[in-house]
C-alpha cells in the first residue's frame, strides 16, 4: 500500500501516530479543492462552504456514532480540549482530574485554566505496564473526591499507546455526577467509536492522524445537554446571527473567521478513501493495523526480553514496548526529548519512530505505529537496528 502514500521511500516510517500522513489521492483532492476555492473565493465562502461542511460532518458523524448536530470541526484535539476547558464554570478549590499518561499540551491547558480559576489539577498515577482495564478504572476512581468537577481522560494514550476503558470510566463518573471529557486524539480511524453510546459529556478526536486527513482537521463532540455552555475560542459572526437554518452551535463553530476550511471539507473523502482499501472497509483496515502492531510488539518484546505494555485488547494500532533502560534524554528547546537512540535510528538507519522516556516505570518506550503501508519487515529492521545501537 506504500505507493498510495507520499512517504519518503528512503525512510522506514513507523510513526503514523504523531502527525498522520496523507495519501496521495487526498493531497490531490486538497490541491483541486484549493484551486476551486481560489477560482471564486466569495462563491466558496458565502455559497458553498456550509453544504460542504455539512456533507463532511455527516460522514464523520456516522463513523464516530454521534448525531451530526452534536459535532463541530476544530483544527486539532488541542483546540478541542482548550475549548471545553475554557467554557467550564470552575470555582476555587474545584478539582480537575487527569492521569499521568495525559498528553503534555492538554495537561498544560488544564493547568492554565486551573490557575486562572483557582481550581486544582489532580494527577492520577496509572501504573505502566498496564495490567488490565480494571487497574485503570480503579486508579481513577481512587482519586475522585467531592471536589472533583471535571475529568479529562485520554482514549488512546499518547506516550504509552494504551486504550483506556473510557466507557466504563464515563459510566462510573456519570453515576457520581461528574462530567468527563475524552481526549480521543488518536481514536478516529484507529478504533471503532460510538460516542452516543459512550455517553461522555465531551469528546475530541483528530482527523489528521488515523483518518489521514489534511493537517488542521479534528472534531469536538458536545453531548446535547451541554450544547449551550460550550462556545468556540474564537467568537465570530455566529454569536448574533439571526439565521434559523443552522443551529447556534454550528453557526458559531462553522465560521471562526476567514481560514482554510479545506481540511474539514475533506474529512468525508478520507473516510471514503480508507474505506475503499479493503473489502471489509475501514473496519478491516483497523483490524489489520491492530493485528500488525500486535505481531510487531510481540516480536520486539521477545527480541528484547521486555514485558508487554498492556493486554493486546488494550492496543489499537500503536504499541509502546518498554524496550530500553532509562537513559539521559537530551532536552530540545521545544521541551520534547531528543533521545540519543531515536537520533541514531533516524540518522544512521533512517527509521522514524518515537522513543519516549517513561520514568514512572524506569524505562524508555519505543512507540511503534502500524498503518496500511507498514509490513512486519519494517519492525524486524527496527529490531536489527536497535540491537546494533545497543551493542555499540
Ligand atoms: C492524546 C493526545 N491529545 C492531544 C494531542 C494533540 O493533537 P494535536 O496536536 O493535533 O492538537 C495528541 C497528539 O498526539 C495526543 O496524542
Amino acid at each position: 500500500m506504500k505507493h498510495l502514500w507520499n512517504l519518503d521511500d528512503t525512510f522506514t516510517f513507523l510513526n503514523h501516530g504523531s502527525f498522520g500522513a496523507m495519501p496521495k489521492a487526498i493531497i490531490e483532492k486538497q490541491h483541486l479543492l484549493r484551486l476551486h476555492i481560489e477560482s471564486q473565493p466569495v462563491r466558496h465562502f458565502q455559497i458553498e462552504l456550509d453544504d460542504l461542511l455539512d456533507a463532511s460532518r455527516k460522514k464523520l458523524a456516522s463513523l464516530v456514532g454521534a448525531p451530526p448536530e452534536d459535532l463541530v470541526f476544530v483544527p486539532n484535539a488541542t483546540t478541542g480540549v482548550n475549548t471545553v476547558l475554557a467554557s467550564l464554570d470552575l470555582s476555587p478549590g474545584d478539582e480537575i482530574l487527569v492521569t499521568d499518561h495525559i498528553y503534555n499540551a492538554c495537561n498544560n491547558a488544564a493547568t492554565y485554566v486551573a490557575k486562572k480559576t483557582g481550581a486544582k489539577v489532580v494527577t492520577v498515577h496509572v501504573p505502566f505496564p498496564v495490567e488490565s482495564e480494571g487497574a485503570v478504572v480503579e486508579a481513577i476512581l481512587s482519586a475522585v473526591t467531592d471536589k472533583t468537577k471535571f475529568v479529562l481522560i485520554d482514549h488512546v494514550t499518547s506516550p504509552t499507546a494504551v486504550i483506556f476503558p473510557v466507557r466504563q470510566i464515563v459510566s462510573e463518573l456519570s453515576s457520581r455526577d461528574i462530567d468527563v471529557m475524552i481526549d480521543g486524539a488518536h481514536a478516529p480511524g484507529m478504533i471503532p467509536l460510538n460516542l452516543k453510546e459512550m455517553g461522555a459529556a465531551y469528546y475530541t478526536g483528530n482527523c489528521h492522524k488515523w483518518l489521514c486527513a489534511p493537517k488542521g482537521s479534528a472534531f469536538l463532540y458536545i453531548r446535547e445537554d451541554k450544547r449551550k455552555r460550550i462556545r468556540p475560542l474564537v467568537i465570530s459572526h455566529g454569536a448574533n446571527s439571526t439565521r434559523t437554518d443552522k443551529s447556534f452551535l454550528h453557526l458559531e463553530f462553522d465560521w471562526t473567521g476567514t481560514d482554510d476550511y479545506a481540511p474539514y471539507i475533506l474529512v468525508g473523502d478520507c473516510i471514503d478513501f480508507l474505506g475503499s482499501l479493503y473489502p471489509g472497509g475501514i473496519g478491516e483496515l483497523m483490524e489489520r493495523n491492530h493485528n500488525l502492531v500486535v505481531a510487531a510488539k510481540n516480536f520486539l518484546c521477545e527480541a528484547f526480553e521486555c514485558p508487554p505494555p498492556c493486554p493486546d485488547r488494550m492496543l489499537g494500532s500503536m504499541a509502546a514496548p518498554p524496550i530500553l533502560p532509562l537513559g539521559e534524554p537530551i532536552i530540545a528547546p521545544s521541551g520534547m526529548s531528543l533521545d540519543p537512540v531515536k537520533e541514531r535510528l533516524y540518522n544512521d538507519y533512517r527509521i522514524e519512530v518515537p522513543v519516549v522516556s517513561w520514568p514512572q516505570a524506569g524505562r524508555r518506550l519505543v512507540r511503534i505505529s502500524a498503518q496500511a503501508y507498514n509490513t512486519l519487515s519494517d519492525y524486524e529492521y527496527l529490531a536489527r537496528a536497535l540491537k546494533e545501537i545497543l551493542s555499540t
